[in-house]
């Protein structure tokens, strides 16, 4: 087998069979086949595309290419859940802890974002102390004992998604649906959970804009996902405003434990309990997800996911203090205010604005080893269909640095559209479930 003619096979059009994709994926992980020839190959299926038998074979051989986690030693169900990111999702800080307390074991591995503002992991991290640079083995310990532990990508999983993701970003090879899907399904599949809940973001704040493309991708991953055996299902979730009224690390910290404390912005409540739901239907824990919801609703209302939370951070090094008293959080040395030049009704609040001028602030990171600041962000003041008067406070901006703090104050004076008139059709939380439950 030539890497040569593998280029010339997809570019004709024709499909890889399985060993193919192997011999592809390990000579490029070893460093045999040069980048050049792999651009060319990832340009190749760029047009030409991957069927769902090559998708599938595909994210097996990059999740091949370095360490699988096994739960199976566990004697239990492991369940883990994915969001392909939007403006304020903090949804993991609030879903993992309530799954966790309805006795279904959470084991997450997740990135260090790029983007707006950081991933899961920089949120955790504004914790201090928090430690998500665990070993496996204290990953395991971790989910046997407790149900829950959230921790860092190593560089031992999927070496080759790695590999091949810098390559596809330098090639303008990123935006095709089966090398995203199998891309990141692969660190799914390698991070060992059986039960997985993808959450498709989709709309201005969302990697995926248009509505067809989230159901596409969610459809793909669902399908890889039920190849490799694992009970899994995609739902496709709105980010056209932002999720919450948080926006950077430790401030969503912030609004995550107050959600758990059952005093959370509606929209943050509403979309961890319904996916929940969904992942206790997966898990076998209740009959429907209907039931899913009743109970982490519950386990919400009596403390049970604020207390698995909090024994979460105590157990990965965090001061469980700040959870309490979050004047102990990084605090930013100024907050100042957008307000409304005129009076009206919210009809949208630009996710993709929002996340441009929380990462002006120093929230986000433009490259991969880029410092983030957890305390800066900002925090809106209404959400999409509420009456503002003249004058009124729009958002609050945390900074610790007054040329960041205009440049995105620029920026989010351009987020809020105001109209006379109050509509009432708003984008709902979640635009469908794939497969329709139960499969
Ligand atoms: N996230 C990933 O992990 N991979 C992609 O290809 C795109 C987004």
């Amino acid at each position: 087998m030539r890497a040569l003619d593998l280029i010339i096979k997809k570019r004709n059009g024709q499909s890889f069979s399985t060993e193919e994709i192997n011999f592809m994926i390990s000579e490029f992980n070893s460093g045999r086949m040069p980048d050049y020839q792999m651009s060319a190959l990832l340009m190749a299926v760029y047009f030409q595309g991957l069927n769902a038998k090559e998708t599938t074979a595909l994210t097996a051989a990059l999740a091949n290419s370095g360490e699988v986690i096994d739960f199976s030693s566990l004697g239990k169900i492991v369940t883990d859940k994915h969001s392909s990111g939007g403006v304020g999702d903090k949804t993991t800080l609030v879903l993992a802890p309530l799954v966790a307390a309805a006795g279904v074991s959470v084991a997450k591995i997740s990135g260090r974002g790029l983007g707006f503002t950081g991933g899961t992991i920089d949120k955790l991290e504004s914790i201090p102390g928090f430690s998500a640079e665990l070993s496996v083995e204290r990953f395991m310990e971790l989910v046997q004992e407790n149900d829950l532990a959230i921790m860092a990508q190593t560089e031992r999983l999927t070496p080759a998604d790695r590999k091949l993701y810098a390559l596809r970003d330098a090639t303008g090879t990123v935006e095709n649906i089966s090398l995203i899907a199998a891309s990141i399904m692969s660190k799914k599949i390698a991070a060992g959970a059986d039960t997985i809940l993808l959450d498709v973001k989709t709309g201005k704040g969302a990697f995926m804009q248009s509505r067809e493309e989230a159901f596409h991708l969610a459809e793909t991953m669902f399908r890889i996902g039920k190849d490799m055996g694992r009970r899994i299902v995609s739902v496709v979730t709105d980010m056209n405003q932002p999720l919450g009224y948080a926006v950077g690390n430790a401030l969503e910290v912030k609004e995550a434990v107050e959600t758990l404390k059952g005093q959370g912005p509606a929209d943050v409540e509403k979309l961890c309990i319904i996916l929940g739901g969904y992942l206790l239907g997966l898990a076998g824990k209740v009959r429907n997800p209907e039931a899913g919801q009743e109970e982490l609703l519950r386990l919400l209302r009596n403390g049970a996911a604020l207390q698995k939370f909090k024994e979460m951070v105590s157990l990965q090094g965090g001061n469980v203090e700040c959870l309490e008293d979050y004047s102990l959080l990084p605090q930013a040395n100024y907050t100042e205010t957008v307000t409304s030049t005129r009076a009206g009704f919210v009809q949208e609040i630009d996710a993709g604005k929002v996340g441009r001028s929380a990462a002006l602030l120093g929230a986000g990171r433009a490259f991969k080893g880029d410092n983030i600041d957890p305390s800066v962000g900002i925090v809106l003041n209404h959400k999409v269909g509420e009456t503002v008067c003249e004058g009124d406070v729009l958002a609050y901006l945390h900074s610790n640095d007054k040329d960041k703090f205009k440049a995105a104050c620029r920026e989010l004076s351009n987020c809020f559209t105001l109209v006379d008139e109050k509509t009432e059709e708003f984008p709902p939380l979640v635009y469908g479930v794939v497969p329709p439950f139960p499969s």
